[in-house]
């Protein structure tokens, strides 16, 4: 990954990145952080835990999202061995796993879930295009992950389940916004509430994917799309991520008026060029 033949584009699952600025603790993490010029690769890397994540990963997560070099413009989210991400590591709910706040504590328990979810909310920061390349399961936290991102590319074998609901608890990693915006209230409430894990091909259907390939597709896949993303002028690419995300809150009156600031934003910046 990250050599003169692959120009900076995620190479296969099995063999995953380990390149990339110093970012403090993310072995204990569980996450590899590969960046080639414009191209950033995160990969889960617990694959003999199928990828489950503890708070060190999101925590890491984070850390990542704040040092990233400016230069990158695509962020691509993966996981190593046979799974995306089995979601939060089920150790922790064993009393060794790191201690989950009891709730008795309602400013801390806040305070410590509004830190995790940074893990998560960095990934739809303007200035980058965050691709989920998801194969095998996704579930719960890992589910969550993919949300985050901007665009899914999904391989056949993926298989997506919000068990949070089955484990007594909600989605608390800033996955019920999107999950709604993209699959409608009703789907997302039958989707959580029975905790049921939805194949590929319905994934696709609903639009939890933006692509569908099959499992040896998925890497080629992910390169071709970070290409296309890169061939598009980066203020153009940021202001427009800008508009579309801010779109579904706005009335058509505010969003157009968005739509004129961004333009006169691209206007000056185009003549100055
Ligand atoms: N936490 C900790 N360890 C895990 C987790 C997890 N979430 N998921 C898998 N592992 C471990 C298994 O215990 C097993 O360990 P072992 O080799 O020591 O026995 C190893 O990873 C491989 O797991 P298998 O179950 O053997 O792998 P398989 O590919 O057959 O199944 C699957 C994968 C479907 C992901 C299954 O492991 C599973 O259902 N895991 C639990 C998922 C879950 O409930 N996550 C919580 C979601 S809720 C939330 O994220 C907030």
């Amino acid at each position: 990954m990250g050599d003169a033949s692959t120009n900076g584009r995620p190479e296969t699952v099995g063999n995953p990145p380990a390149t990339g600025p110093a970012v403090p603790g993310l072995d204990e993490a569980g996450l590899l952080l590969d960046v080639d010029g414009a191209v950033a690769t995160v990969t889960l890397n617990r694959p003999e835990r199928r990828n489950a994540m503890t708070f060190a990963t999101w925590r890491g997560l984070a850390a990542i999202g704040r040092s990233l070099p400016a230069e990158v413009r695509v962020v691509v989210v993966r996981g190593a061995g046979p799974s995306f991400s089995a979601g939060i590591d089920l150790g922790m709910f064993s009393g060794d796993g790191g201690g989950l706040p009891d709730g008795s504590d309602a400013e801390a328990a806040d305070r410590f879930i509004a830190e995790l979810q940074e893990g998560y909310t960095w990934l739809r920061r303007p200035g980058i295009v965050t691709v989920a390349a998801v194969h095998g399961h996704a579930i719960g936290a890992g589910f969550q992950l993919a949300l985050s991102c901007d665009i899914r590319v999904i391989a056949d074998d993926a298989a997506f389940c919000m068990k949070e609901p089955a484990l007594g608890l909600v989605p608390d990693l800033t996955g019920t916004k999107p999950l709604v915006e993209i699959a409608g209230i009703g789907r997302a409430l039958e989707l959580c509430l029975t905790a049921r894990t939805v194949p590929a091909d319905e994934a696709a259907r609903i639009g939890l994917a933006e692509t569908l390939v099959p499992r040896d597709g998925l890497d080629g896949a992910v390169r071709d799309l970070v290409d296309a993303l890169l061939a598009v002028d980066a203020g153009a690419a940021a202001a427009t991520k800008r508009l579309l995300w801010q779109a579904a809150g706005n009335t058509l009156e505010a969003q157009s008026a968005a739509e004129r600031r961004e333009q006169i934003g691209r206007l000056r910046a185009l003549s100055a060029s």
